[in-house]
């Protein structure tokens, strides 16, 4: 969205003052474990969780189920996601549950006319990748849960069958929603409609029932009912009715993989990250390895001079994702020379500290515009009592993903296919990238940008963070991570700072509204940037923990409903 504003609205928006944040989720810090997501009633079912004696990878299962039901944008069934733990005692692993391209899916499956046809990844049957998030949260729960399973879906269960109050953004987002794109598919007006019709209203309680027996059936018989059982039956059934490729065979194949995360130091700091697919975890790290030689702090954070050499290293990290990044089932990644220190120097020799470097000359052997992404994911952050640590980024991809409610089942199906490059061999500057490592094979997953970060010093956890934002999110994460580690921000001010995001072509940088002075953006014009103004960017549910233990939530004041959750009954805000 924020790039797709246009020069003159961008101009316009540069009168406009720099203003804080309204003050919501001033600094909640508890001993006793913290919740921080985008939709307050999941982030209690996290910390109800906790309350009863759950760990943080309990909590964050509780929490992504609950998310399924009241942040239906992006909280999902039907799509797939990333989940970083780090334990008390230093190990840290990930699982990686992002879609797969179904079995019966071709690289050309986009094209007509030899064009790509966005309509089709965009909504509709033939958008949606094999789901992900029930396997993952299966695996991540075996691995380490300490309650029941059953116990951690009941609390999505009984929002769905009793319903929960709308707030004023999600009355108006579905009813948006239900006026245009999901007003195609009549499965989806069923389950989100207002029932008797009219528009939903702040206040208003909404019921899902279908999606309330669908979760009710995970609790009870564990995720092979949604991959081998009832639900594999319908999400096949409405597939095949309409056009859709997702079989049976698809879902009993689907399996969620451990992955070892991947890691970087930064001014002493440890970054521990997601690996491949995400494009987030290598581009964090490159990015922050080119930094390192700069004193950023000395130049202050909004400056020109630190934003010229933070968009460089932007410029280059990007650049080597649209090189080198893909599933690494399916190609060669080489994330250690990616993430090594000798490539950053080389890089960040590359830089003229006072003027900025051509994209298309940088990347001339593949010249291309990258495609634009929709800003839906929703991210969020866990600690329990004991340190453990969990950093969750999961999707559908654009907003209510492919609009397409499943029949009979009552959830979302993600869109996550737009994420692959869907014209082979074909880069051009109209938005289309066509190199070889994120092209479309059956049983393969789609690069992502998902970043989900824990940051360590000295053995324990400094920072959880993440965002949602399409290709945005690696800047967003880069900004929180850079706040707190080089600027020594509290996470509140790290979280509330001005964010920027330039992701190597299209060859512009577009910061936030708030976020600069017009005195800067013409000295980062002076110095050859293209820069826009717009928007907001981002929503970095984020957690610190500082040398005692005590853990700070900053929910993002940018997204109206998240929160800062503690665990009922245990804790004081101490
Ligand atoms: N759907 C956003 C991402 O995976 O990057």
């Amino acid at each position: 969205m924020i790039r797709r504003m246009t020069a003159l609205v961008a101009l316009l928006l540069l009168v406009v003052p720099i203003s804080a944040a309204p003050l919501r989720d001033e600094a909640v810090s508890s001993r006793d474990g913290l919740v921080v997501c985008t939709s307050a009633p999941a982030c209690d079912a996290g910390t109800g969780i906790l309350a009863r004696g759950g760990n943080a990878v309990d909590a964050a299962v509780a929490t992504a189920f609950a998310l399924a039901v009241t942040h239906p944008s992006a909280g999902n069934l039907g799509g797939g996601g990333f989940m970083l733990v780090r334990t008390p005692n230093g190990d840290a692993t990930t699982f990686d549950y992002r879609e797969k391209a179904p079995l019966k899916a071709t690289r050309t499956m986009y094209l007509r006319d030899g064009q790509i046809d966005i309509s089709l990844t965009n909504a509709g049957y033939l958008a949606p990748g094999v789901p992900g998030t029930v396997r993952g949260l299966a695996l991540a729960h075996k691995r380490f849960g300490k309650l029941p399973w059953k116990e951690l879906v009941m609390p999505a269960v009984q929002l769905a069958e009793e319903g929960f109050v709308l707030s004023d953004a999600l009355s108006k987002s579905l009813n948006k929603q239900l006026s245009g794109a999901m007003g195609r598919f009549p499965t989806s007006v069923e389950a989100y409609g207002k029932p008797g019709g009219g528009r939903w209203a702040s206040g208003d309680r909404i019921v899902l029932k279908e999606l309330g027996k669908t979760l009710r059936a995970i609790a009870t018989n564990g995720p092979d009912v949604f991959y081998k059982g009832w639900i594999a039956d319908r999400i096949a059934e409405d597939a095949a009715a309409n056009g859709g490729l997702i079989t049976k065979d698809d879902l009993a194949k689907y399996e969620a993989k451990e992955r070892t995360p991947i890691r970087g130091q930064f001014r002493g700091f440890d970054i521990i990250t997601m690996p491949p697919p995400s494009s987030g975890g290598v581009a964090l790290i490159e990015m922050l390895n080119i930094l390192e030689p700069f004193d950023l702090k000395s130049k202050g954070r909004n400056t020109a001079e630190s934003m010229h050499l933070q968009i460089e290293a932007m410029r280059r990290a990007y650049l080597d994702r649209a090189r080198f990044l893909g599933d690494p089932d399916f190609v060669h990644v080489p994330i250690a020379d990616l993430i090594s220190k000798e490539h950053a120097r080389t890089l960040s020799g590359s830089i003229d500290p006072l003027k900025a470097t051509n994209s298309v000359e940088l990347g001339k052997d593949i010249v291309t515009v990258t495609a634009q992404e929709p800003d839906e994911t929703t991210h969020f952050s866990v600690i329990d009592r004991n340190g453990t640590a969990v950093s969750n980024t999961y999707t559908l991809e654009g907003g209510f993903g492919s609009r397409v409610v499943v029949k009979g089942a009552g959830f979302l199906l993600n869109n996550e296919m737009g994420d692959f490059n869907k014209n082979p061999g074909v880069t051009d500057l109209t938005g289309n990238i066509g190199t070889p490592a994120n092209l479309i094979d059956p049983g393969k997953r789609m690069l992502s940008s998902m970043t989900p970060v824990i940051v360590a010093k000295n053995g324990r956890v400094v920072l959880i963070t993440g965002s949602p934002g399409g290709r945005t999110i690696i800047n967003t994460v880069l900004s929180v991570v850079l706040g707190v580690t080089e600027f020594g921000l509290g996470v509140r001010d790290a979280v509330d700072a001005p964010r920027m995001h330039h992701q190597w072509l299209p060859d512009a940088v577009t910061i936030e509204r708030d976020g600069t002075t017009e005195e800067v953006v013409q000295k980062l014009r002076a110095m050859g940037h293209t820069v826009n103004v717009a928007g907001t960017q981002g929503d970095a549910n984020s957690i610190e923990v500082d040398e005692g233990g005590r853990a700070t939530g900053a929910a993002d004041r940018r997204s109206p409903d998240g929160k800062t959750s503690i665990p009922r009954g245990l804790t004081s805000r101490r």
